[in-house]
């Protein structure tokens, strides 16, 4: 008797149903093939092709910068690697904003370069009619609230969003709003804990926070930070799993010292 283990795909309709249940949504970053086959592996339920890429593996200040084919070639090696995970590719700034036809054109080549299953976008009523328009092609949309990167330009801080009554009472109506829109989550970035369980519980779409308290249905990080590969980055919602800078750089000190040494290759090593 053959034992074969199948492996059941994370469909939007599953995500909700965890959320019925009760059970949080994990969720991480992750930009290439080979560390994607290692997240999916461990069972992480989404994986989000963020425009973080920007930041982790361009080098750059902010996620501005990065390009829709840039992103469609980060989507489309993560999806070669996925077996399980439900992979969302974010849509770059400038490719959604104040325009829906050139959202859904956006969008569209994101599904058919990438084969991922969904798109991400940041903001709410601004954008709700690029909203409306990709999820018109049948395309399943998350929302991204709170503090948006793509907008960093306008807040002028990275710091904690909507602590005002005003901005708290925004983000509430654009949450409602993307979720009669037909989006299928909304991602909530760093703002209070209290906010965040209030949203949760206001909308019937899974709210996944970062930075945004325990009160959520689930919660996503950047892969790199998580891991302890950036070491620069140390917000008070991160919490690391690893210090991977030391080990690799641990790693690459023996490698030198080997060469250097002519004890690589070894007899063994060589043909
Ligand atoms: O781009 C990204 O990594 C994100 C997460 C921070 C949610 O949008």
């Amino acid at each position: 008797m053959s034992v074969h283990k199948e492996i059941r795909k994370v469909t939007t309709a599953r995500l909700s149903e965890m959320k019925l249940r009760g059970e949080k949504i994990s969720m991480l970053t992750s930009y290439d093939f080979s560390m994607a086959q290692l997240v999916d592996e461990a069972g992480v339920d989404v994986i989000l092709v963020g425009d973080s890429a920007s930041n982790v593996m361009a080098g750059n200040q902010t996620t501005l910068p990065i390009t829709l084919d840039q992103m469609i070639y980060h989507g489309a090696s993560v999806v070669k690697a996925v077996k399980r995970a439900l992979v969302v590719v974010d849509l770059p700034f400038g490719t959604y904003q104040g325009n829906s036809r050139k959202a859904l054109n956006s969008a569209i080549r994101i599904m058919k370069e990438t084969a991922a299953d969904s798109v991400k976008l940041e903001g709410g009523s601004e954008v709700i009619k690029s909203v409306q328009r990709i999820l018109s092609a049948g395309i399943p949309v998350m929302g991204h609230l709170g503090l948006m990167p793509q907008s960093i330009h306008k807040f002028g801080t990275y710091a904690v969003r909507a602590k005002e009554e005003a901005e708290e009472k925004k983000l509430i109506d654009d949450a409602k709003m993307l979720e009669q829109a037909g989006c299928f989550a909304i991602v909530l970035e760093k703002i209070p804990a209290q906010l965040g369980k209030r949203v949760a519980e206001k909308v019937k779409i899974p709210v996944i926070g970062i930075g945004a308290g325990g009160g959520v249905d689930g919660q996503v990080l950047v892969i790199h930070d998580m891991l302890g590969i950036t070491q620069q980055f140390s917000p008070r919602f991160l919490r690391r799993y690893h210090n991977l800078a030391a080990e690799i750089k641990g790693a690459v000190g023996n490698y030198i010292n080997d060469v250097k040494s002519s004890d690589f290759p070894n007899e063994k090593e060589q043909y």
